[in-house]
């Protein structure tokens, strides 16, 4: 690998990635349908750059999927990489100290959505393979590229590629770098991600809003309906009441456990420096890594109904709909879940409401053995570069294609360059250009050592 690589080219990558996260590809959002695309483009564009006898822009239902093929390295092994170019809204604007889509350098790291998740660390291993190239324009080993547009919304494009055609997954190993280290300095590989059970739920108890002095006393208030119901499917405490959920649950190993134990955590710092609340809610009898790796959640993300306009106006509002989501455990699958949410509401639901559960999206969640040689070898290259082997951890997120991605047999290595602090969906995400460095550098080192193993 070339290790002037970093240095001698930073400007033009800082270029190169100043392009790619000016893009707004927000795929959950209709009037971004064209700014998906054209970070999709920006990809294809990239892998023939990269000397890619074969780019792909696959069309389906939704944004298209990217695929690319190295040229080919006749015995050396296969390697499938995967990443999504699309990224979350940006809302609330108002709190970014630069605009989100006009990336922003300052104390050495860049400000953009998507800078972390994941448009910056698919850069990181685009620019790796760049860097892993030999003077022929060989890499060393064989890749294969799958990017995304629809990771962060709940599509189906990559799913039905994957289902039509298996052996695209058909390889020797399977990287997924759309995480972060476990603390600076840390770099980590995860055994497990949680699945997801995403839903609308709509409560209709009139047929058109009422004069709230007229009608209140007698009149059934849906927004009250609704809230009342949610209160009834978690207790204040944290407990889901949903049927059936925690018996389902998987716990982690006593060795699990104990290996969490040894990791460096400070609650307080936890609480104030990422949380930024007033307090840990939740489970309180379980540890913040139980209750964010190894339990599942249940959260209402957003309400909507009634009045919430400027000044006042008095009125029963006849419809609400909340959106809601669970976070599934190993143990727990969503066929199960989405069941057994759609009779806790049946039984908290009053007769006089017609309600109705509408399932957007999910995915199981996953366990990955790391026991497979190329985890050594990852942790070689991290090691070489940042000084530190992997430490084995969960992931609280999800990522819905991951299961597909496993389908041939090969191992899963779920890692990434992030920091915790980086924000991903939040105001001001950030990528420290640092981590961006060093990633470029252990991936390509991660590269040669797969084809000399
Ligand atoms: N990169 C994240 C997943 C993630 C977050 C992994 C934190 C590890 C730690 C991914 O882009 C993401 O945000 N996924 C969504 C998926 C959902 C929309 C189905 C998530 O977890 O909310
Ligand atoms: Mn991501
Ligand atoms: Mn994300």
């Amino acid at each position: 690998m070339d290790h002037d690589f970093v240095r001698r080219e930073q400007p033009r990558m800082l270029a190169e990635l100043n392009e790619f996260l000016s893009i707004p590809s927000i795929s959950a959002l209709p009037d971004h349908a064209e700014d998906c695309r054209r970070a999709a483009q920006w990809l294809v564009d990239q892998l023939f750059r990269l000397g890619c006898p074969k780019v792909q822009l696959i069309e389906g239902e939704g944004h298209p999927v990217v695929w690319g093929e190295s040229p080919h390295v006749p015995g050396a092994p296969t390697l499938l990489i995967y990443g999504h170019y699309d990224v979350q809204p940006v809302d609330p604007v108002e709190e970014w100290h630069s605009a989100p889509f006009t990336p922003s350098i300052r104390d050495g790291r860049i400000y953009a959505r998507g800078a972390v998740d994941d448009k910056g660390q698919v850069f990181c291993l685009l620019k790796a393979y760049e860097a892993s190239r030999g003077a022929d324009g060989m890499p060393p080993i064989n890749v294969r590229f799958i990017f995304e547009g629809e990771e962060e919304c709940g599509g189906q494009v990559i799913f039905d590629l994957l289902a039509a055609e298996p052996d695209r997954v058909a390889v020797d190993a399977v990287l997924v770098a759309d995480m972060s280290y476990y603390a600076p300095g840390w770099p980590a590989v995860y055994t497990a991600l949680r699945g997801m059970c995403y839903a609308e739920l709509h409560v209709r108890t009139l047929e058109r809003d009422l004069h709230s002095g007229s009608y209140g006393g007698v009149a059934p208030n849906a927004i009250e309906t609704l809230v009342r119901m949610l209160s009834k499917l978690k207790s204040g405490s944290g407990k889901i009441k949903i049927p059936k959920l925690y018996k389902s649950v998987e716990k982690p190993s006593k060795s699990e456990l104990k290996g969490w134990d040894s990791l460096p955590f400070d609650e307080q710092e936890f609480l104030e420096n990422e949380v930024t609340g007033k307090a840990l809610t939740g489970l309180t009898d379980f540890s913040v890594f139980e209750r964010t790796w190894a339990l599942p959640t249940f959260e209402i993300h957003g309400i909507k109904g009634g009045f919430t306009g400027e000044g006042a106006k008095t009125v029963i509002p006849a419809a609400g709909m909340a959106k809601i989501s669970l976070r599934l455990v190993p143990g727990l699958t969503l066929d199960f879940v989405k069941e057994q949410l759609e009779k806790a509401v049946a039984n908290v639901a009053p007769d006089y409401a017609d309600w109705e559960l509408r399932f957007l999206h999910g995915g199981d969640p996953v366990q990955v053995e790391v026991s497979h040689p190329a985890f050594r070898i990852l942790d070689r290259a991290f090691e070489e570069v940042v000084g530190r082997a992997t430490v084995a951890v969960r992931a609280g997120g999800s990522i819905p294609i991951v299961p597909e991605l496993g389908r041939g047999g090969a191992p899963i290595l779920l890692t990434g360059i992030g920091l915790p602090d980086d924000g991903l969906h939040s105001p001001n995400e950030k990528l420290d250009l640092q981590q961006l460095w060093d990633g470029i550098e252990v991936f390509g080192r991660f590269f040669e050592l797969l084809a000399t193993e």
